[in-house]
């Protein structure tokens, strides 16, 4: 009995509650999704709760500020909004909750459970933009990172604190990629935020992964593609906030984040209601820096030895490389996986196509046996498309290139190595000694 007292006690002196005055402001003005508030001097990023007609509060999340009015973005749907209706202060700006009771839980942006489940105790403060650390403070990659899915172990290894894009067009195969790799990849924690896809997915994946053996060491940040672009983005953010929680403990942290063309989009919204003028296809300058500052966050950690390995899909719209999120994601990650549609098409799963696709760290984390092997069968791979075409109308001569012969004669085995049964796992050292086979058998 006095155990369980000294415990609230404790708790209390813990909560160390707010006894100031709370700030209240008045809605003046409302107009294409931005509402204008006066006397509410919050800070860009803070919440505040907006009085409704006969209908409690709803959220939102201040996003600017223009002559001394406080510029807010509702993060629920549509409400009964009045002219001068209180604006009521919240929580402490830009920090969001994290702790150990979010393993194995589904959440929304806002840190409510969205699994039924009961509600969070989470004791940690974190900066939802992040913690900013020095260049120097990033540790190089100098582990291979098992991601369980053998063409991409063996042709394009991922490495501990890699950021890895996959790039496709839409139905080519992402989402059903990285649930593979969220359900093999190795590593002590897994956190997956699922942004702006489709609610079914979202039920589908946390209903599959929640039973499944990962439970306890998955975490799941999921906000569906009809929810506010504000909503979006902090789901993005507050799952890289979670992941970094979990680094600092020392961890290995697998995130995974589908997709990241969504909260581009998200950014891409909040920037133009804020008046930025959109550049290139309509993105504001302010949208592909976020997308920047989100991937930054993923790295291995110095100090803490732990590290955050990022896989983050990327829809080529229209399966157009040259779409700026593409180029952004090609230049500021570690590496991509390509996927094809002519691939998918023949029913080739995964459908990666392999001499498009690349891990910039591959080369310093192998074997150099394993290197030249995999350079080799992606030579192979590459001079088999190139003659795709020729070879089926038969208008190649055997003998006429030993490098294309050579690739035909493998041309089962190798799809036979490159393709995956949905949900198994093949792990790093298995599919190196597979490829070593493979070609081993070019020369037998
Ligand atoms: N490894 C696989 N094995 C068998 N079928 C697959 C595999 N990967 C993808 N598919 C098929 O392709 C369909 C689309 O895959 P997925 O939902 O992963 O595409 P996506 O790239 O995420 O699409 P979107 O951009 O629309 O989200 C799946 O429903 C499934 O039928
Ligand atoms: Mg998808």
């Amino acid at each position: 009995m006095i155990g369980e007292l000294q415990l609230d006690l404790a708790r209390m002196r813990a909560a160390r509650p707010d006894f100031g005055p709370v700030l209240m402001g008045r809605v003046v003005a409302c107009d294409g999704g931005l509402i204008e508030v006066e006397g509410l001097p919050l800070p860009v990023g803070s919440l505040g709760a907006i009085a409704q007609e006969g209908a409690g509060e709803c959220l939102a999340e201040v996003i600017g500020f223009r002559a001394g009015h406080s510029l807010m973005m509702l993060l629920g749907d549509a409400v009964l909004l009045r002219p001068r209706a209180m604006v009521r202060a919240l929580g402490q700006p830009g920090e969001v909750r994290v702790g150990e009771g979010l393993l194995g839980r589904a959440v929304d942006a806002l840190g409510a459970p969205i699994d039924g489940g009961p509600p969070l105790h989470l004791p940690h403060a974190w900066p939802l933009a992040g913690a900013r650390e020095g260049a120097l403070e990033r540790a190089r990659v100098t582990e291979p990172f098992d991601c369980g899915v053998r063409a991409i172990n063996a042709l394009a290894t991922m490495g501990v604190g890699q950021r890895l894009g996959i790039i496709a067009g839409s139905g080519v195969g992402k989402s059903v990629l990285v649930d593979t790799i969220a359900a093999h990849g190795a590593a002590d924690v897994t956190v997956v935020a699922l942004i702006g896809e489709r609610a079914r997915e979202v039920s589908d994946f946390v209903a599959r992964h929640m039973a499944g053996a990962r439970r306890g060491a998955m975490v799941v940040v999921a906000v569906p593609a009809d929810h506010a672009p504000n909503l979006r983005l902090r789901a993005a953010q507050y799952a890289a906030s979670i992941a970094e929680y979990f680094r600092a403990r020392g961890q290995r942290v697998l995130l995974i984040l589908d997709s990241l063309t969504r909260v581009a989009h998200a950014a891409r919204e909040l920037g133009l209601v804020l008046g930025e003028p959109g550049a290139a296809r309509g993105y504001p300058p302010s949208a592909l820096a976020a997308v920047t500052r989100l991937v930054e966050r993923a790295g291995n950690s110095a100090r803490s030895g732990g590290a955050v390995t990022g896989v983050y899909t990327v829809l080529a719209d229209g399966d157009d490389a040259n779409d700026p999120v593409v180029d952004t994601a090609r230049a500021i990650l570690d590496g991509h996986i390509v996927l094809s549609r002519a691939l998918a098409s023949r029913g080739h799963y995964p459908a990666i196509d392999v001499p498009a696709s690349l891990s910039r760290v591959m080369d310093d984390l192998v074997a150099p046996e394993i290197a030249a092997a995999a350079r080799r069968l992606r030579a192979l791979i590459a001079a088999r498309e190139d003659n795709r075409d020729l070879v089926l109308m038969g208008a190649y001569r055997p003998g006429g290139d030993a490098l294309l012969d050579e690739a035909l004669a493998l041309s089962g085995a190798i799809d036979a190595f490159l393709t995956q049964p949905r949900g198994a796992a093949v792990r790093l050292d298995e599919a190196q000694a597979g490829l070593l086979a493979l070609l081993g058998k070019a020369h037998a």
